[in-house]
Parts: C-alpha cells; sequence; structure tokens
C-alpha cells in the first residue's frame, strides 16, 4: 500500500467514527445536537467563504456549535495566516474532538493557540474580542423564539460593523414539525421562523440553497451595517412562544 493510500484510507476511517459520534449524540439529545449527521463540504464551504473575502489579511472569527468538525475544518483551512479562532460547543465530547482537531490538525503544526476550543454555551462565551465573520452552526428551529433574539443580537454586537455572520437552516422542517409534532411545538417553530424572518429582512446579503447536504439546507449570510450602532434585541411580538 502505497502512502497516500493508507492517508486516505485514514481520513476515510476517521470521517466515519465522526459521523458515528455525530449519530450517538443525535440519539443522546437530540433538540441540542439538531441534527443526524455533520455539514457536507459543499455546506461548510458556503458557510465559511466570507473567510476568504478579506485577502491576507488577519481576521477574528468565532464559530459556535462545531459539533465534530465539518465546519471548523474548511474553516482552518481557508483562514489566512495570524487570523484566530473562537470555537464555541456545548456538548463536552464534541469539545474534546474539537480540540483534538485543533491540536493535530497539520496548518496549525506550531501556531495551535491561534485557535481556542470553548466548552461553553454561546450565551454565555466572552472573549471580549468582536470579530470580522461569525460562522454558526447552531439548531435554531430547536430553541425558543427568546433564545433565537439573544443569541441572533449577541450575533450583531459582536460583529465589526461590515463584519458577515453565516448560518444555517435544513428546508422542510416546519412541515416535518406540523406532521410529527404537537400544535404547540409547531407554533414554537413558526415563531421562531419570524424571529429569523426579522433579521433576515434588516440585515440579509444573501441566501442559498444547497442540495448537497443531508438534508438540503439554505445559507443565509447576514452583515452588521456600517455606522449604525448594534441591534437591541427584537421585543418578543404578542403570541410568541417561549
Ligand atoms: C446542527 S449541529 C452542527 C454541527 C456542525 N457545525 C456541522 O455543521 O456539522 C449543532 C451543534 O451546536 C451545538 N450547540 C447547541 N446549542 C448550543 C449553544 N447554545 N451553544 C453552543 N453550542 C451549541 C450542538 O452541541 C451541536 O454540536
Amino acid at each position: 500500500m502505497d502512502d497516500w493510500t493508507t492517508s486516505h484510507d485514514r481520513v476515510l476511517a476517521q470521517r466515519n467514527a465522526e459521523g458515528w459520534m455525530f449519530f450517538f449524540e443525535a440519539a443522546r439529545d437530540l433538540r441540542t445536537t439538531g441534527a443526524v449527521a455533520p455539514s457536507s463540504k459543499k455546506l461548510a464551504r458556503l458557510l465559511t467563504d466570507p473567510v476568504q473575502e478579506h485577502g491576507t489579511r488577519p481576521l477574528n472569527v468565532l464559530e459556535a456549535g462545531a459539533g465534530t468538525g465539518s465546519v471548523t475544518r474548511a474553516l482552518i483551512s481557508r483562514l489566512s495566516p495570524a487570523s484566530r479562532l473562537d470555537i464555541v460547543e456545548a456538548n463536552a465530547r464534541f469539545a474534546s474532538q474539537l480540540r483534538r482537531l485543533v491540536r493535530t490538525h497539520s496548518r496549525l503544526a506550531g501556531e495551535g493557540e491561534r485557535v481556542r476550543v470553548h466548552h461553553a454555551l454561546i450565551e454565555q462565551l466572552d472573549t471580549g474580542r468582536p470579530y470580522d465573520v461569525i460562522v454558526s452552526g447552531l439548531p435554531f428551529t430547536n430553541f425558543t423564539p427568546a433564545q433565537v433574539d439573544t443569541i441572533m443580537n449577541r450575533y450583531m454586537e459582536l460583529l465589526h460593523p461590515g463584519g458577515a455572520l453565516t448560518y444555517f437552516a435544513y428546508r422542510g422542517t416546519r412541515y416535518a414539525r406540523v406532521l410529527t409534532a404537537s400544535r404547540a411545538e409547531a407554533r414554537r417553530h413558526r415563531s421562531v421562523e419570524h424571529v429569523l424572518a426579522d433579521y433576515q429582512r434588516r440585515y440579509a446579503t444573501g441566501c442559498w440553497t444547497v442540495w448537497g447536504n443531508l438534508p438540503p439546507a439554505n445559507v443565509w449570510q447576514l452583515r452588521r451595517p456600517v455606522g449604525v450602532p448594534a441591534p437591541a434585541a427584537l421585543g418578543l411580538t404578542a403570541g410568541a412562544t417561549r
């Protein structure tokens, strides 16, 4: 066997193991994990496109909800030299896996301190740093509308003016929820979509569909306007479910 075959086999085995890990964590807590499989390379690429806009300028980048690291890998390989990446992950097992990824990633040899993994909720993170790019992998449609509003507002506060936020939403989840969940759950889901729609209306600069993902997903890109103060949290509309 040549070197390429063995390293290729190793990568495949590692991806397989991560796929299983993700699946088991989803079985343990589907609400927080929010998916049964990691994001595809296509989805990861689109989510991380804004880090390439600035050429070789050093950036501060934040990734929230990194799971087993499929988007993290794309971020690390696209980061310009001297850029810094903060990764926030709520699940302790995923956080350990992400620390391993950072320790062993060939692009970070000798400079692993540029990337930090925080085992925390994004709501509690305070690095004291504003960001040029935020990539969010959080399963918003599993959260309460109030939680989503708090997090989106925090993202906008954390962004530099002109900075970009990307996040994704699986397609068709509202219909699945209507068919499989209680009316209260379907109502909560709709309210979350309303909160997100409000941020999209004010800040969206693009939305794309990635069919090559399980399930297919929409990727949203939002931007904090230049010369406008960070938004105050939206008041929840009457009838919104918490
Ligand atoms: C849908 S998975 C996405 C994982 C990865 N980004 C990907 O695309 O494959 C959502 C991730 O967000 C994490 N998560 C959920 N709520 C969180 C929170 N409040 N703060 C930080 N991470 C959270 C979950 O543990 C999970 O790893």
